[in-house]
């Protein structure tokens, strides 16, 4: 277990929840104990094998492909080459994104190329064989233990919808200044609605100076650095977000905003900004996660010009007060309906 980061006040300053780091060991090893009873060294591509658990348990010549980007890792929307070998897939969180990942996959696989789709009975696993018809073909499970499960099943010749841009569509969200033309992609944060959190954020921030450089940390498909143009369209926005498929969208959704793929504040701007706004993700996978959090708000001063603020809104029930309190002079929730609280930290 990682040991948590400490503040100045020497409180633990957050806890990168064990939770889902066990969760990804666990499916990663009975993956992998799966994928080397085929006993080949052909390589392998590891699709959104984000923590790079499974590559770390597998003896093969390993290539990846990450949706999302995680540490010093990359992230690219769709595969970028085309794979010699097999490949293994963890189960994306959200049904939309599994199929896209499964055309995505499809696109660069060879057929005859054996697939691994493996994850635990609690997110879904046991039911998503059917899924793989028709780009894939003998779906079999091959594993179950420890509630994971593990498929296999065969590329037959069936044609993927690909490139990214063919699942892209368009949409209208409804943002406070009325409803506004939006692109979609599969698995990207609240499928073309308008979170209620994050209008509660946008409902509570402080005015934004005109010319005013802001930071929309996880910034999603770019719906509060949408909603905050609309009230300050001279600000110059700066889109940040681990996502490389959310990226994309954010790139249409906000036009002329400077966007920036990566995990947290590696991939910040490299000047300093007026503020930082965030709807900050607050899980990974099925798991509770404040790491990302935690790390938003310890390093968020140094990339504030001075004076400047940090305002976010989390569920009520997430303890930040502390944290906040460890690394700004003044913070006062702003907002708070028992549901939501909005924190606003200078
Ligand atoms: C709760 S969503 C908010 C999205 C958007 N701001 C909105 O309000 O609609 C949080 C976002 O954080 C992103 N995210 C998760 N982990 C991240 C990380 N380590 N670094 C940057 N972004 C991350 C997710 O991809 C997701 O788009």
């Amino acid at each position: 277990m990682k040991r948590a980061r400490r503040g100045r006040s020497g409180r633990p300053l957050h806890r990168t929840d064990a939770r889902s780091d066990g969760r990804e060991a666990l499916v990663a090893e009975v993956a992998a104990e799966a994928i080397e009873v085929d006993g080949a060294d052909r390589p392998i591509l590891l699709a959104d094998d984000t923590d790079g658990a499974l590559e770390a348990a597998l003896d093969r010549p390993i290539h990846r492909w990450d949706r999302m980007a995680r540490g010093d890792r990359p992230a690219t929307a769709w595969p970028v080459f085309a794979a010699e070998g097999d490949a293994a897939l963890r189960l994306p969180k959200a049904k939309a994104a599994l199929d896209m990942a499964l055309h995505a996959l499809a696109s660069v696989l060879a057929p005859g190329a054996a697939l691994w789709l493996y994850g635990a009975n609690d997110e879904g696993i046991r039911s998503v064989g059917k899924r793989l018809d028709p780009l894939f073909t003998e779906a079999d499970t091959v594993l179950i233990k420890r509630r994971c499960r593990v498929w296999r099943a065969l590329r037959t010749e069936a044609p993927p919808r690909a490139p990214l841009a063919a699942w892209r569509s368009e949409t209208r969200i409804a943002l406070p200044g009325g409803p506004t033309p939006w692109i979609e992609y599969p698995g990207v944060f609240a499928a073309g609605r308008f979170d209620p959190a994050t209008a509660a954020l946008v409902e509570a921030m402080a005015p934004v100076a005109p010319g005013a450089r802001v930071l929309d940390f996880g910034c999603g498909a770019g719906a509060l650095a949408a909603a905050l143009r609309q009230r300050a369209p001279e600000a110059r926005l700066h889109l940040l977000d681990a996502d490389a498929v959310a990226i994309e969208a954010a790139r249409e959704n906000v036009p002329g905003a400077d966007v920036h793929l990566g995990d947290g504040w590696r991939a910040a701007p490299d000047v300093r900004v007026d503020r930082v706004v965030s709807n900050p993700p607050i899980h990974r996978g099925k798991g509770e996660d404040f790491g990302a959090l935690a790390a938003l708000i310890a390093e968020a001063p140094g990339h504030l010009k001075a004076g400047g603020l940090l305002e976010l809104v989390v569920q009520s029930q997430v303890p930040v007060r502390a944290w906040l309190d460890d690394r700004f002079a003044r913070v006062e929730a702003v907002f708070d309906d028992g549901r939501f609280t909005v924190w606003r930290a200078r």
